[in-house]
């Protein structure tokens, strides 16, 4: 067996989105990551096998975790094949399981990403072939091994997507409305408003219930993989079943019971409180999101409660002006009927932020998924 990059040094990668950083840092502190730094989008980190397992298994906040194989000068296509043989793959592959490549290239001699992509299935593909005629398949939407191709100014590496596909998709959305966020992005709000779980919390547009779920999810401790089914890093050479048995069997017990009515939320659409209803029964049975039909104008208010929410926004939900005026009645409900709570509001559009007609206490700006937008805190008092 070959000896790769991530054994050598025990260092590997966290992807995660533009605003994320600080959250993401502390959260890989948290998890038992060591010697943390910087890098684009992304953190270096150093980890043994059982602190990465815990990290891909519980992190809320990073999208990918990536194990690099391999680091070279890359300075042309014909390079990229022959190196990438260099690799053993039946360490990784058999012809029954599946792979998909994502890739990333900048500022190189070779430009177009999804062509290197290409060349690194072409590599991999052809060594199969050469040594027993076959070749495994590629399955781009449910691989067994996601491999990752990222090349700036000539220089590459090869890395294993230890989650197998982006963390964000946690499983539970099975039911969605317009606009939803990302779960990764819901995450980071939560950890960004800093609720404990120990004071209520409300979403009044809650759409398909990211965030309820996300505060679900945090409140009970549960992992942030719980429904996942496969990870990239079983199929890493050295995988350890039973250490990952044991991070896996210690992190589903670390589960807490919710506290009756601590998370709740509404929405104007039935359909969106119907989809909340099934996203929160796929996870597990340890407390309840109480939700409802309501057009935010007839809730009755709320003291002493976290509302995390994310109206809607004009480019993806219809007219602007229209959710101006909503913005304005909504700032209305929060000065009015809001005092002894703090809000936290995600505008999908950032110039839509002047339109509550409120003073926030901060503002951070968050990009995820196509979004450009940003979180406010506003204390009512
Ligand atoms: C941007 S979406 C929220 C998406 C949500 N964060 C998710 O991840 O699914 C905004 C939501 O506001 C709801 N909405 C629009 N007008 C409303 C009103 N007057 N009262 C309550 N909800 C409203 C829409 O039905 C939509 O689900």
């Amino acid at each position: 067996m070959s000896e790769y990059l991530y054994q050598k040094t025990q260092q590997y990668f966290g992807q995660l989105a533009g605003g994320a950083e600080a959250c993401g840092e502390a959260e890989l502190k948290q998890l038992g990551a060591t010697k943390i730094s910087k890098g684009y989008l992304g953190y270096y980190f150093y980890a043994d096998q059982r602190t990465l397992y815990t990290i891909v298994y519980r992190t809320r906040i990073f999208s990918r975790i990536l194990a690099p194989l391999l680091a070279f000068d890359c300075h042309s296509e014909k390079y990229l094949y022959k190196t990438a043989q260099n690799i053993d793959w039946s360490e990784f592959l058999t012809l029954t399981k599946t792979f998909a490549i994502t890739s990333n290239v900048a500022d190189s001699n070779i430009r177009n990403s999804q062509y290197a992509g290409q060349i690194l299935k072409d590599a991999i593909v052809d060594q199969f072939r050469t040594k027993t005629t076959k070749r495994p398949d590629v399955d781009t939407r449910f691989p067994d091994l996601l491999l990752n191709l990222y090349i700036h100014e000539n220089k590459a590496r090869i890395s294993v997507d230890l989650g197998g596909g982006s963390l964000h998709k946690r499983g539970y959305r099975t039911e969605s409305v317009e606009a939803p966020m990302q779960e990764t992005l819901a995450a980071t709000i939560l950890r960004l408003s800093e609720w404990n779980g120990e004071r209520p919390l409300y979403d009044p547009f809650c759409g398909s219930g990211t965030i309820l779920c996300e505060a679900f999810m945090k409140a009970g401790n549960i992992p942030a993989a719980y429904l996942r089914r496969k990870f990239g890093f079983l199929r890493l050479p050295d995988f350890d079943a039973a250490v990952w048995n044991q991070v896996k069997t210690k992190a589903n017990h670390e589960t807490v019971e919710i506290a009756e009515e601590l998370i709740k939320g509404s929405d104007l659409s039935a359909d969106a409180v119907k989809a909340v209803r099934a996203n929160r029964n796929e996870l597990p049975e340890i407390g309840t999101i109480k939700v409802r039909r309501a057009d935010f104008r007839d809730l009755e208010g709320f003291n002493n409660t976290t509302i995390v929410t994310n109206p809607p926004y004009g480019i993806r939900l219809g007219n602007t002006a229209e959710v101006a005026h909503l913005l304005k009645e909504f700032g209305d409900f929060l000065k009015q009927k809001c005092t002894g709570s703090t809000a936290f509001i995600y505008y999908g559009d950032k110039t839509l932020v002047k339109k509550l007609g409120l003073k926030p206490e901060w503002r951070h700006e968050l990009r995820a998924g196509g979004l450009d937008g940003v979180l406010c805190k506003y204390e009512l008092y």
